[in-house]
């Protein structure tokens, strides 16, 4: 199921679903505050809609009665960033408003955007609008002891041939499977087709507990039992996938890292366990891929930028809330890129190996990709 481009439309009834849910989680008045608050940046935004939509139609007289070669750029985008140069308007102000929440809107707010109540009215509407009343694809809720999930399948009666664990982004305090439903049920669709060659491909989307609903080892925890889940539904690590962007990125990387020392003790001590893990042998799984993972929580490294949505005393501060006030921050477990142990990593490595995806800015200073 490819549903097409997100409209303006779709923007208003999301902003629809979203209203009575940040009433009653957050409040009638820290909202309006909010909104408030937010009301200079969106008129701006709003003036900036109008001069692109000006602009274009200038600009089509222009072509017409002077058939100009050399326009001036209606966007003045030559002082933009690359992104920017090259986006449409609809992204440049999704892109701002991704920008702005991301820099003024307290998490509490911001994980509202994202949670179920909003994300998955918000898809149904956006299936209905393409002609689905129901989803073509099948999903269920799994509600395991430890840990909760989303499972996505081509065809449930059937065992699948490659299943992706994916942990979702967000800093450890916003995002959930929900909002994440629709690129999965896409990136099932892909699998599944002729180039993607699976005939029977499945997802489980982890919804791991978000900060300061809990904090690290929690979320790990959760991400460990449902692994341990998955393999007993496999059988086959070999067939396990795991993936996740950012945050969801650090949690493969823990859980890879975790997997690896259990390992370890199982080779030193022979059968002897500190854990109750399962008995699986490798328990490393297929592959591992990655978007933009978040390796190091902490670092020097991070820096203020114009083209990322955070900065960098945000970024570190998402980190020292999943840490908690028992570990540290650089823990190899919570910060995976504090990891400097060379066998851990080898142990640590899928069959495959690792893909990572990432992003970068073309300009003077070297940038990270965090
Ligand atoms: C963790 O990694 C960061 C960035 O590389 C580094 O500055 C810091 O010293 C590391 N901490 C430890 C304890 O290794
Ligand atoms: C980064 O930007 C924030 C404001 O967004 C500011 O408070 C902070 O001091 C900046 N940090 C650095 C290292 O420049």
């Amino acid at each position: 199921m490819l549903l097409g481009q997100v409209s303006w439309l779709d923007c208003f009834v999301f902003l629809v679903f979203l209203a009575p849910q940040l009433i009653i989680h957050v409040g009638f008045f820290p909202t309006l505050l909010c909104g408030l608050r937010a009301l200079p940046f969106l008129c701006k935004s709003c003036r900036i809609v109008y001069v692109s939509i000006h602009d274009e139609s200038l600009i089509k007289l222009h072509f017409i009665v002077l058939s100009a070669a050399h326009l001036a750029d209606p966007f003045q985008r030559q002082n933009q960033t690359p992104f920017v140069q090259k986006a449409s308007w609809f992204e440049d102000i999704v892109i701002r408003c991704v920008r702005y929440a991301f820099a003024y809107i307290p998490a509490n707010i911001g994980r509202v955007f994202f949670s179920k109540p909003v994300s998955l009215p918000f898809l149904r509407f956006r299936m209905l609008r393409h002609g689905y009343f129901r989803s073509p694809i099948h999903w269920h809720e799994v509600n395991g002891d430890k840990f909760k999930g989303i499972w996505i399948i081509n065809d449930k009666s059937r065992k699948p041939d490659i299943v992706i664990y994916y942990a979702h982004g967000g800093g450890f305090s916003m995002g959930s499977s929900y909002f994440y439903l629709e690129f999965l049920l896409a990136l099932l669709k892909l699998l599944a087709s002729p180039a993607g060659g699976y005939s029977n491909p499945a997802i489980f989307a982890l919804e791991y507990t978000l900060v300061p609903d809990a904090s690290y080892p929690v979320q790990l925890q959760q991400a460990i039992a449902g692994y341990r889940h998955l393999l007993s539904l496999t059988g086959d690590s070999s067939k396990i996938c795991v993936g996740g962007d950012s945050a969801g990125g650090t949690l493969v990387l823990s859980l890879l890292l975790h997997l690896a020392s259990i390992s370890e003790k199982e080779k030193s001590n022979g059968q002897a366990r500190i854990s109750s893990e399962p008995a699986h042998g490798d328990l490393r799984p297929g592959m591992a891929v990655l978007i933009s993972p978040w390796v190091t929580l902490h670092s020097p490294k991070s820096k203020n930028t114009s083209s990322d949505y955070l900065d960098a005393d945000n970024l570190h501060l998402y980190a020292l809330q999943y840490a908690g006030n028992k570990f540290s921050v650089q823990d190899p477990l919570i910060s995976p890129g504090n990891c400097t142990d060379v066998s851990w990593w080898q142990d640590a490595c899928p069959k495959q190996g690792f893909f990572v995806m990432y992003g970068a800015k073309r300009c003077s200073h070297p940038t990270y990709a965090i």
